[in-house]
């Protein structure tokens, strides 16, 4: 297969994108497969509706097929196209969080194709906020089925380089719109009850949902009685390197220590002290800081050979619990809450 790029500039204007994106989306609406940026990470997309065009994201990417999409949308005015029923809830979190990093889980609408949803009764649906992605969509006026667009088992992409290193040889189209300015996937919550189930953390922390959730908590799978997302009980993302979270602070000791006997990697905040044969993949503060730049540097470690990567350890709140749980994850912690 042949690749084609678009690289769409910062800052490129509304009526310039029918120019820019529309030979990739009629390559959605023909049944290819093009990835595309969202806040998150990239995703590769194909007619949400083409069982056969679905079907390929499984084949390019190594997907287990008992492993459901999350269907993309422009515009929450598309909900009807995909599901059968919506909720007050489901409506009040759109209204809060629309366009954004967070997956609604519905019941499926019945012309959906089982390979999109897994066979299951229920279909995950979002609005990214990239406008990219949603300009894309509503070219090929089609609902879009995107995984994140990397090869099953390897980081999700936060740039487009990414997903040419996976996926290059194996889909239609890459539009190139810079790196994802979150760099965590979106939040996925079960929306069909009173209360939101968190069936994976995100972008959209705990709080920000508990705040609009009348009902008032968020509920864990167990306690609702449902069944996490499939996703989170497959195998993860596990760099060759073995990755060493530290506690706050304890990063720089903790590479120092490693560094004598091996080719050591650090992502922490401050680089005050550290021996100077350690790698330093990144210096985020905080979570979101962190979020931006994990995948790419697991990425940047394998690449390179190094034994060991240390990572300094996010509070475990807000944004934090998503990286943290991406990160226990990728250090093969895979017991950890999702
Ligand atoms: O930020 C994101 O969510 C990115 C971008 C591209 O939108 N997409 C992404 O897709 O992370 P993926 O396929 O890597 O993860 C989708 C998750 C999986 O854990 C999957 O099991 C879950 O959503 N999921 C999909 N449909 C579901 C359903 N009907 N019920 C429960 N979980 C579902
Ligand atoms: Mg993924």
């Amino acid at each position: 297969m042949v690749l084609s790029t678009v690289v769409v500039p910062p800052g490129a204007a509304a009526s310039d994108m029918a120019a820019l994106l529309g030979e990739p989306a009629a390559a959605l609406r023909r049944g290819g497969l093009v990835a595309f940026p969202t806040e998150t990470v990239y995703g590769l997309g194909a007619d949400a509706t083409n069982a056969q065009a679905v079907e390929r994201i499984f084949l390019a990417k190594g997907r287990p097929a008992d492993n459901p999409l999350i269907v993309h949308i422009p515009d929450v005015a598309w909900l009807p196209r995909v599901v059968a029923a919506t909720t007050p809830l489901a409506r009040r979190l759109a209204e809060a969080f629309w366009p954004g990093p967070l997956t609604l889980v519905l019941e499926a609408h019945p012309d959906l194709p089982p390979v999109t949803t897994g066979g299951l009764a229920t279909v995950a649906v979002r609005v990214p906020s990239d406008p990219l992605a949603r300009w894309l969509i509503e070219l090929a006026d089609v609902p879009v089925a995107a995984p994140s667009a990397n090869l099953s088992g390897r980081p999700s992409p936060t740039t487009a380089a990414h997903v040419a290193a996976d996926l290059g040889s194996r889909i239609d189209w890459i539009v190139d719109g810079g790196p994802s300015t979150l760099g965590i996937e979106s939040t996925v919550v079960d929306a069909r009850g009173a209360s939101p189930v968190m069936l994976r953390e995100g972008g959209v922390t705990r709080e920000d949902l508990a705040q609009i959730a009348e009902a008032g908590d968020v509920v864990d799978p167990v306690a609702a009685g449902v069944a996490r997302s499939p996703g989170t009980a497959h195998a993860h993302y596990q760099p060759l390197a073995t990755v060493v979270i530290t506690d706050v602070g304890g990063s720089v000791a903790a590479a120092n220590r490693l560094t004598d006997r091996q080719r050591v990697g650090l992502l922490g905040p401050d680089t005050d002290g550290l021996d100077p044969r350690v790698r330093v993949l990144g210096t985020p503060v905080g979570a979101a800081e962190v979020g931006v730049v994990l995948y790419g540097a697991l990425r940047t470690a394998d690449e390179e050979g190094l034994a060991a990567v240390v990572v300094e350890a996010v509070a475990d709140e807000g944004l934090g619990r998503a990286v943290m749980d991406r990160l226990r994850r990728a250090a093969g912690q895979t017991d950890a809450p999702t």
